[in-house]
């Protein structure tokens, strides 16, 4: 029965008692919020809080939709207090002309990106590397000042003032007043986005609007004289160039916003990462063992514990996110922190993995065309400060029992202490000052995928059926290896070979991986040479695991398809399936029993549930027959040959969206050949930028040429990872992700393999 007293959301739903509960500025969030949000996750993704009086957002796939659409989802109320202030604070604020308007961070478009891409110049990759002399500089002459005193607050002696120092070099604005700024900029973040006293009001006010004449007297002067080096003087310079594009208020308020934001996101982030990677030992030693992972354990740990928690939008019609009606109107918190730990997106994402391949898709930064514009500064900072403390202090330690604090507000967060301490006597450059000269040269830019690799070795390799080995895997030094979900995969390398196994051993066993490979005769060579050239105690290299075939679980009915060495990751599903006491059967056919593997295991584990159609004594598995009684909701999941899944998605066609999933083992995908191919024009609606596709590129590797980062994994059309929205235009379809029917659609294609048919198209991105 209803509860009359229950409240209700804006749409008339009843609100749950967690969504209720929940504090952004108290209790769990403000201490981790991604876990604080774990229950939204699996429960109830997008909810009413009336205590903020705005929708919360918390899965990966709902957040990146939410700031993917920035017309639909307007980032108008970004920099909005949201804790309105009493009466007299407003007043303070007024006596100070404050007058903050829209910056790059809260306008809509098409100001927005008409601002962005007069502005942007600064932030190419080349310009950027100019500070890089500059941060390693001060960043060694920090540590000099505390190397040898065997402890430090990290904050307070170098990770608060070197971002600060650096941004206002890179802004072109003296430093002289960097202490002043530093306190406006905490005053700023309380105002627009913590919840002060009323008391606390008229200080924070008075800050605010002192932070807001100096911004304005430094745009002044900047007039003045315009010629000087720094973003801003661009910008005072665009300002004259184009006064309707880069207008006057925009000028003061971009000023205020980017003093603020150009610092303090990236000495939470240091901190954030410090004390993250300590806490974690065996990273941090990894770490020091082989510092070619710091790019991509800077950006694991922006993803485990970013420093932008979340970000506000405000829907400009009725809609739905996640299935939820929202109304025009709403205010959205969008939870990246939530987001980056959703087990839908990252395998594992309560684990700190550096061999992470896709770590660099966190949200950390945002997405789309809102997304952070210092975000490459950011990353060549960290990356300095990590690989100069892992070489002149590896040896450093959090001290024991001191207490985090975190300034409570919704969107940013960075303890305001991080107490470390190690012996003087063991630094490493009291041995060998040498050691001071060893630099890595990273590129800038995100990390690359193709440099991450985990090493781990071989501890079992034995026959499974004719033509199969089976290659179980160990951590070198014996520790546990990541988790890992059925359908989840593996690429293992060894000599040039590179190739994509599923797993399918023990999900609950962390000590091991297990894989099968099938020695393909006709096949381009991988498989024969792991054949001839594996052996039990080899050290190999892996990528992944990561999971393009994830088992949807909420169903009750499944059927479950495998032809040969297709079993693999149906093996997995069905191990899992029996663990959730789903109902499941199993249908499995090959050319005879013993070239089909793990026929006894399956017999012994799913007896009940297993069919098998060995070809040799006549039994061929029917298609029609083992689907032609579909139940509603009931899923398929499929792998095997080619000519299998053709038959299964021409079927699809008559059964409900989304019954059938599958996985090719390989694509059919061939080389790019410029004399059958023809140019065209891709147009990114979000970003406003049109690439041109000449004959012999794919629409992906255009679109990463000029800066937008779309994720990518096969970059063969297997995996789905580079899927894009289209909004217009006639796709040439060449992917095997999309079955018969999505691809009769026409509304998303696969930018590493799909081409246009025609001479353009529009896509939302
Ligand atoms: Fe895998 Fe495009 S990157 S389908």
């Amino acid at each position: 029965m209803e509860n009359k007293d229950q409240m209700k959301s804006p749409t008339g739903c009843p609100i749950s008692h967690n969504a209720a509960a929940f504090d952004v500025f108290e209790g769990e969030y403000h201490i981790n919020p991604a876990e604080a949000l774990k229950w939204s996750r699996d429960e109830e993704p997008v909810f009413y809080n009336p205590k903020l009086g705005y929708w919360v957002v918390s899965r990966y796939d709902d957040v990146k939709s939410v700031f993917r659409d920035n017309i639909l989802f307007s980032p108008c109320i970004a920099l909005e207090k949201i804790t309105p202030a009493p009466e007299e604070a407003m007043e303070v604020l007024k006596s100070y002309g404050y007058a903050i308007n829209r910056t790059l961070v809260n306008e809509d478009e098409p100001a927005h990106m008409e601002r962005r891409r007069v502005l942007m110049d600064s932030f190419n990759l080349d310009e950027l590397e100019k500070h890089k002399p500059a941060i390693q500089k001060l960043t060694k002459e920090y540590m000099d000042l505390f190397i040898d005193k065997g402890e430090a607050d990290l904050v307070a002696e170098m990770f608060q003032d070197i971002p600060l120092i650096i941004a206002l070099h890179f802004l072109g604005v003296s430093d002289e007043d960097a202490e002043k700024i530093r306190s406006f900029s905490v005053a700023h973040t309380v105002n627009t986005w913590g919840r002060p006293t009323p008391e606390e009001q008229m200080g924070v006010a008075h800050s605010v609007g002192n932070f807001w004449q100096v911004a304005g007297e430094i745009i002044e002067k900047m007039k003045a004289n315009p010629d000087g080096e720094g973003w801003m003087y661009h910008t005072v310079r665009q300002h004259f160039l184009y006064p309707d594009i880069v207008t006057e208020s925009y000028l003061h308020s971009m000023m205020m916003a980017i003093l603020a934001a150009a610092h303090e996101t990236t000495s939470h982030a240091t901190s954030n990462i410090f004390r993250v990677l300590l806490e974690n030992r065996d990273k941090w030693e990894e770490l020091c063992d082989n510092p070619k992972l710091i790019p991509n354990a800077i950006e694991e740990c922006l993803r485990y514990e970013g420093s932008v928690v979340a970000w506000r939008r405000q829907a400009t019609a009725d809609t739905k996110i996640g299935g939820v009606d929202i109304p025009s109107g709403a205010r959205l918190l969008i939870v990246l922190a939530s987001a980056n730990h959703d087990e839908r997106h990252f395998e594992n994402p309560d684990e700190i993995d550096l061999y992470r391949d896709n770590t660099t898709e966190h949200l950390t930064f945002g997405y789309g065309s809102h997304q952070c514009m210092g975000k490459n500064i950011a990353r060549m900072e960290l990356r300095i400060f990590l690989e100069e403390f892992i070489k002149r202090l590896p040896h450093l330690k959090l001290k024991a029992d001191q207490e985090y604090k975190f300034l409570p507000n919704t969107s940013f967060r960075g303890s305001s202490e991080l107490w470390v301490e190690w012996d003087p006597d063991q630094n490493p450059e009291r041995l060998d000052p040498d050691i001071l000269r060893v630099k890595q040269d990273f590129k800038m830019g995100p990390p690359s995928k193709n440099e991450i690799f985990r090493r781990v070795t071989i501890s079992d390799l034995s026959y499974e059926a004719d033509d199969i080995i089976r290659v179980k895997i160990k951590h070198p030094s014996g520790k546990t290896l990541p988790k890992w979900s059925a359908g989840s995969h593996l690429g293992l390398i060894v000599g040039d070979y590179n190739r994509k196994y599923s797993l399918c051993g023990d999900l609950s066993d962390h000590n091991y991986y297990e894989i099968a490979i099938l020695k393909e005769h006709d096949g381009r060579g991988g498989s024969k040479y792991f054949h001839d050239a594996l052996k039990s105690g080899d050290m190999v290299q892996i990528v992944g695991p990561k999971n393009h075939f994830r088992l949807d679980e909420n169903a009750d009915h499944y059927i479950l398809i495998a032809g040969g060495i297709g079993i693999t990751p149906i093996i997995a599903m069905a191990d899992r399936l029996k663990e959730l006491n789903k109902d499941y059967s199993i249908h499995y056919a090959g050319r005879s029993l013993s070239t089909m593997a793990f026929v006894e295991r399956l017999k012994n584990d799913h007896g009940n549930h297993l069919n098998l159609y060995p070809k040799e004594n006549g039994l061929r598995m029917n298609l029609h027959k083992i689907t032609g009684t579909l139940q509603a909701g009931q899923q398929i999941y499929a792998c095997g040959p080619e000519r299998l899944l053709n038959e299964l998605d021409e079927m699809s066609s008559s059964w409900p969206e989304g019954t059938l999933h599958y996985e090719h083992f390989s694509s059919v995908t061939s080389e790019l050949n410029s004399d059958h191919e023809h140019a065209f024009e891709v147009e990114l609606m979000d970003t406003g930028i049109t690439v041109n596709v000449s004959a012999d590129q794919t629409v992906l590797d255009a679109i990463l040429a000029v800066g937008i980062d779309v994720p990518y994994d096969c970059k063969e059309g297997i995996c789905g990872t580079c899927e894009v929205d289209v909004f217009e235009g006639e796709i040439d379809h060449r992917d095997q992700v999309l079955t018969s029917s999505e691809k009769r659609k026409a509304n998303r294609m696969m930018t590493c393999s799909s081409r246009a048919s025609g001479n353009k198209l529009k896509l939302t991105l």
